[in-house]
């Protein structure tokens, strides 16, 4: 029987996985570097912690969701986004016990239900921050920043921030009134979709791919945001001009995701096409206390790795294709001296990365093999020379041969320096 991986999955193989690990890895810098500390949590969730905080009128709760019943009789669904189990980690954790601010991140694969597309799976990859506990302007500032600055050490330049604020449950309990008053005028042109989002998250319709031909005339939140919310995206925008990172005020940017309150932003990707936005994210001043914890605001982003590494700048791909994976390559001529080259192998991985070839191939072809591994280093083992093993330089092209005994101590000296050059 022959199997295949599930539909909208991806196997992420060598050498594509190098330059994964690159990206998570530069990821983690930034984050560190930010003062953000990581966290792990489970991939799947009790279902009603999604149903309250993504909100069960989005399109991620009623249609995306991978839920089950577990044995034990319990609804669970694997994850579609973590904001929601970090808060309930933070909270169940007791972090929120402590004072200031708590910053972290994460890195690793969500699951959503949806028709596979360049863009888009079932189960893709995530990285990113929440920080929790400030109100001030320049957090929302600083978590942009923190994507921007990891972009940026990936090699992107030029892209497009687009920035808004859905406003508070104040303000956007009096918009709403006023929104849905506009759809109703225009109720028979709406999508049947639309419709039914206009009675129970009418902000939504802004994000209708059917409808945009009416979202134009639509009343929009940042022209009916309250002072409080109004004086907090002024400041986010001037500080984001302090810092000199452009950006693109878009009235019509709503996310689609329910806990956002403020500022909400997403940063896209123009050769991405329909499926453009590289990042998303936003304040959720309301979450914490909707989950039970004390009110705390919050504002974090996720980015999406497929969609990053999809358009990555050809540096930094080439960077990590480059990269050799071993540095000494141990080739064993012939079977009898098979035991020694394990232990020769053994020794040597003390100082560096050793593949062994065990295939028992021509010594020939076994070289051929070491050069094909970009290694610095061949050490020969061969029954023919007992006691000694050559080392052969693959830059060089010099060899030596060195008694059993000082391997140790020769390895200790030249490892270092011939690997990596
Ligand atoms: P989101 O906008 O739903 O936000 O997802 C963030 C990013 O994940 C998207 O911009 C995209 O790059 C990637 N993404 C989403 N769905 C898919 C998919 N089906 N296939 C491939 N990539 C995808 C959130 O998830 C929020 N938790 C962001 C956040 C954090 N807000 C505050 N804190």
């Amino acid at each position: 029987m022959k199997y295949a991986r599930p539909r909208g999955t991806q196997d992420i193989l060598p050498p594509d996985v190098f330059v994964w690990r690159r990206v998570e890895s530069v990821f983690d810098e930034t984050f560190e570097s930010f003062g953000y500390e990581p966290v792990r949590t489970p991939v799947f969730e009790s279902t009603d912690l999604f149903l309250r905080s993504v909100g069960e009128g989005t399109d991620i709760v009623s249609k995306e969701m991978y839920t089950f019943t577990d044995r034990g009789g319990r609804s669970l669904t694997l994850r579609p986004e973590n904001t929601a189990s970090v808060i309930r980690a933070y909270l169940e954790s007791g972090m929120h016990r402590r004072a200031g601010t708590t910053r972290v991140s994460y890195i690793g694969p969500m699951f959503r239900y949806d028709r596979p597309q360049a863009g888009r799976y079932r189960q893709f990859h995530q990285v990113g921050v929440e920080a929790i506990g400030t109100l001030d302007p320049s957090i929302d500032v600083e978590v942009i920043d923190v994507v921007m600055s990891g972009l940026e050490r990936l090699g992107f330049s030029g892209l497009d921030v687009r920035i808004n604020s859905v406003g508070c449950r104040v303000c956007r309990a009096a918009y709403g009134v006023i929104l849905r008053r506009a759809l109703g005028a225009v109720k028979d042109e709406l999508c049947s979709d639309c419709a039914e989002r206009a009675k129970r998250n009418p902000m939504r319709v802004f994000d209708c791919k059917h409808c945009t031909g009416l979202t134009g005339d639509l009343p929009r939140i940042s022209d009916h945001l309250c002072d409080e919310c109004g004086a907090h995206f002024e400041k986010v925008r001037s500080y984001l001009q302090s810092l000199g990172r452009a950006n693109e005020h878009d009235p019509t940017l709503v996310r689609g995701l329910d806990y956002y309150t403020k500022t909400a932003f997403e940063i896209v990707h123009d050769s991405l096409g329909a499926q453009n936005a590289l990042c998303g994210g936003g304040r959720y001043d309301d979450l914490v206390e909707q989950c039970g914890g004390p009110s705390t605001p919050a504002v974090g982003f996720s980015a999406g790795l497929e969609r990053i590494i999809s358009v990555l700048p050809q540096g930094i791909t080439d960077e990590a294709n480059a990269e050799t994976h071993t540095d000494v390559y141990v080739a064993c001529v012939d079977e009898v001296s098979a035991g020694r080259a394990l232990q020769v192998a053994a020794v040597l991985r003390r100082y560096a990365r050793v593949e062994m070839d065990v295939t028992a191939r021509s010594l020939k072809k076994q070289l051929k093999g070491a050069e094909k591994s970009g290694v610095a280093v061949a050490v020969i083992v061969e029954s023919a020379s007992p006691g000694v093993v050559k080392w052969k330089d693959m830059a060089g092209r010099t060899q030596v041969e060195i008694e059993d005994e000082r391997l140790a101590d020769y390895a200790g000296k030249n490892l270092d320096k011939l690997k990596r050059r």
